[in-house]
């Protein structure tokens, strides 16, 4: 069923939770892939009903970004939900979301605002703000939802981390379910942005699993040295990349490492083509 007002969707979760139905609800911004539908299946199996939010979320886009050509598929989404056993697509509009011109201007809008720690390194500190965007919709779903449990990707894994903070700090009473990174065969992690890149582009967004890949091995042969892992990958790298960040973290709460462990996940960001990429690996795995 896909609904578009918040209305709707709170008078339908209303009556699951009278009948005493476990809620989930997996948030994406639509285009959904394989990645999407992981989450989505893994939510179908362990709720009994599912609500899947597609929401381009303006507020979480930083100025010259893709906001506007961002993909929007929402028929093939919604379809792609039906055949899963989603029982609710919500897809509001802005408007709907945030209230007539209320995004203009942050002058207007309540902000949930994740800690500083959290958000000054890999992707909050070039996308300023962008943790402040996801906090405050994410935020928003659940309350509108009020879901049992929900469903994030390990491949945002800088924004799963904020996520669960935010529900700890705040007590929200929701349980966060991580699910892994969903690949192409040749390593790429799928996104709704690969859209963007031309053939010869996905060839060369093969480095970002490459270099993780190789650190793993490296790792796993014994080299825990952060400096001397972080040497490895200089040689995967050419000139159709522009790496942003590549840094060693521990997963729980991004305290970067020197030393590496198994509770080290590694993070990686790099322009190819002018698309900017992202991926993680956990270090032993
Ligand atoms: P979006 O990029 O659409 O992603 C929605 C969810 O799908 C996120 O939890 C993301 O980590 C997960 N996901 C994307 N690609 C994946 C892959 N290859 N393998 C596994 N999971 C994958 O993340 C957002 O939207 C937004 O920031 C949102 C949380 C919806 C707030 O607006």
């Amino acid at each position: 069923m896909l609904l578009h007002t918040i209305k709707e969707v709170r008078e339908q979760v209303k009556e699951w939770k009278k009948r005493g139905l476990v809620v989930g609800l997996v948030p994406t911004m639509g285009a959904l892939h394989a990645g999407h539908l992981s989450l989505i299946k893994k939510a179908v199996e362990r709720c009994d009903r599912v609500v899947v939010s597609v929401f381009v979320n303006p507020i979480q886009f930083c100025p010259g970004e893709d906001l506007d050509k961002y993909p929007r598929t929402l028929e093939a989404d919604t379809k792609m939900c039906d055949d899963a056993g989603v029982s609710i697509v919500f897809a509001p509009s802005p408007n709907e979301m945030y209230g007539e011109g209320q995004i203009s201007s942050n002058d207007f809008l309540t902000y949930v605002i994740p800690p500083f720690f959290y958000v000054n390194k890999l992707c909050g500190k070039s996308r300023v703000g962008h943790f402040d965007g996801v906090c405050t919709v994410v935020n928003k779903l659940f309350n509108i939802v009020q879901p049992d449990f929900a469903f994030f990707g390990q491949k945002d894994a800088q924004q799963l981390i904020i996520i669960k903070k935010m529900v700890k700090d705040l007590n929200i009473p929701v349980e966060i379910v991580p699910c892994p990174i969903v690949r192409e065969e040749s390593g790429l992690a799928l996104s709704s942005r690969n859209k963007y890149l031309s053939d010869e582009d996905k060839k060369e967004a093969l480095v970002l699993s490459k270099i993780l890949n190789n650190i793993n091995s490296c790792y796993k042969r014994g080299l825990t040295d952060v400096d001397a892992l972080k040497e490895t990958a200089y040689s995967f790298l050419n000139e159709h990349h522009e790496l942003e960040y590549l840094e060693f973290m521990n997963q729980d709460d991004l305290e970067e490492v020197t030393i590496a462990d198994n509770n080290t996940r590694v993070f990686i960001a790099c322009k190819v083509g002018g698309v900017r990429l992202i991926d993680n690996i956990l270090l032993g795995e």
